[in-house]
């Protein structure tokens, strides 16, 4: 039989769970089942989200920075109804909305950047970004940051820097090197023998764990790559659209390739681009013979533009950067009270609303010499995910770790958040560690749930 989407809403949460278990993911289905994070969502707008039994949550995640606006803003909903009989995919024409988004976007990024590519999604972003480094420079040589995240497909995965999720694809895209993040003398080591077409940073490293670099270092190394003749790419995906209190983090900087994605759709599209100097363009894809060496069905269709031509009026009529800065700050200065209360909270760091928390490994915690290290190796990399695991299931707050440290939980609410969600979340925070005294509870009451939730499903 075959359902009808007015049927989806009569179907239980089990019967979702079993079915996306058959035919999705099934280990996905596990590992959400474990901290009990797969509740039944059924209604979102702007900060919030409700379960099926009727309970709020706050969305502190913000979908790693997709949902800049929150959910379903309307003006992105209206948007898409206004061309919803236009044609969405018509390859034997020029696309009105991806001129005119590509318009827009030249009025909001950073100075020199000029042409567009569009695509369906950050790695696809970045994927262009590589291709078109290698054909403007004639070089094919890349650098990229430990620990940072571009994305997982071959181009993306080779870029980004987390041996975990190279190692089961390898061979990977030859031609990739790594440089350790915020590090200009290693970077001007590699750039030195001119043999290298780009370096790929990311203003901030988001999955990484919320690494905030030295003041100057991206400019540092634009000026490495012009004096060394390769290019800078600007991996702004996470950290653009006002999401670090200014419109893109690399707003002073002049990257000659940029690459964004997430919230250019407003939080309903999926759609990426990147953008480059007329230069870099030109040499890449210029005149007829290049132009169409680097295409993709989806990029550039109607709605997806016209939800990326809402979504950035809305950011600028809503001054949503500046909110960005002033919440930003307002939660970074409740965090480092936090911090200083609680010997488990190790760090806190970010810019305006990229915000992380990080926590100290159970290698410290008293639970290592109580089991003598055997429960401890899997926690150790966990606490973030045990803090986000009571924050979602006692205090209906969602978070979530950053991919390639476990022990950050990370703040990326919608910039619209307000300073009594904000309070409510760091009260939250400060009742869970309270209560716990450390790392020590927290975890046993982790172990508790875990083995509860296996035992009950
Ligand atoms: C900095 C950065 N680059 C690239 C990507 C990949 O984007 P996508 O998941 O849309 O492919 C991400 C996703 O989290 C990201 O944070």
């Amino acid at each position: 039989m075959l359902f009808k989407l007015d049927d989806v809403e009569q179907l239980t949460r089990n019967d979702i769970r079993k079915m996306y278990s058959d035919y999705v993911n099934p280990g996905l289905v596990s590992m959400m089942g474990l901290l009990d994070f797969d509740k039944y969502f059924v209604k979102a707008q702007g900060c919030y989200v409700w379960d099926s039994e009727g309970n709020k949550y706050i969305d502190f995640l913000g979908a790693y920075g997709a949902l800049n606006l929150g959910h379903n803003p309307p003006e992105v909903l209206q948007a898409l109804q206004k061309v919803c009989k236009k044609p969405n995919l018509l390859q034997a024409s020029i696309s009105t909305y991806a001129a005119v988004l590509g318009h827009n976007l030249s009025q909001i990024i950073p100075k020199g950047l000029k042409n567009c590519f569009f695509g369906n999604s950050g790695a696809e972003a970045v994927e262009g970004a590589l291709k078109a480094a290698r054909i403007a420079t004639g070089k094919t040589k890349i650098i990229s940051c430990e620990g940072s995240f571009h994305g997982k497909t071959f181009g993306a995965l080779s870029a980004t820097g987390r041996k975990k999720y190279q190692n089961p694809f390898e061979p990977l895209v030859p031609g990739f090197e790594k440089v350790p993040y915020d590090d200009l003398e290693a970077l001007e080591e590699k750039l030195k023998a001119k043999d290298v077409a780009a370096f790929i940073v990311e203003p901030i490293q988001g999955e990484g764990g919320i690494i905030v670099p030295k003041q100057g270092y991206l400019k540092g190394a634009k000026e490495l790559c012009s004096k060394y003749e390769a290019l800078l790419i600007a991996d702004e995906i996470q950290t653009g659209f006002g999401r670090t209190g200014k419109m893109f983090a690399s707003d002073d900087v002049s990257p000659d390739i940029m690459c964004i994605a997430k919230s250019l759709g407003g939080g309903v599209m999926p759609i990426g681009a990147f953008i480059c100097t007329a230069d870099v363009w030109d040499k890449a894809f210029g005149g007829m013979e290049k132009c169409l060496l680097h295409t993709s069905t989806f990029g550039g269709n109607t709605m997806a533009c016209a939800a990326g031509i809402a979504a950035i009026n809305t950011i600028i009529e809503k001054n949503l950067p500046e909110k960005a800065a002033e919440m930003g700050k307002y939660m970074l200065d409740g965090l480092k009270t936090l911090k200083d209360q609680y010997k488990i909270i190790k760090d806190v760091r970010g810019k305006g609303l990229m915000i992380g928390i990080e926590f100290e490994t159970a290698e410290k915690s008293l639970l290592n010499r109580v089991t003598g290290g055997a429960v401890n190796k899997f926690y150790s990399e966990f606490t973030g995910s045990m803090v986000a695991g009571e924050l979602l299931n006692n205090h209906h707050i969602i978070t979530a770790y950053t991919l390639n440290n476990p022990n950050v939980i990370r703040i990326e609410p919608p910039l619209i958040i307000s300073k009594e969600d904000i309070d409510i979340m760091l009260n939250a925070l400060e009742d869970i560690l309270k209560k716990n005294k450390g790392l020590f509870k927290l975890t046993l009451s982790t172990v508790k749930n875990v083995t509860g939730s296996l035992f009950s499903k």
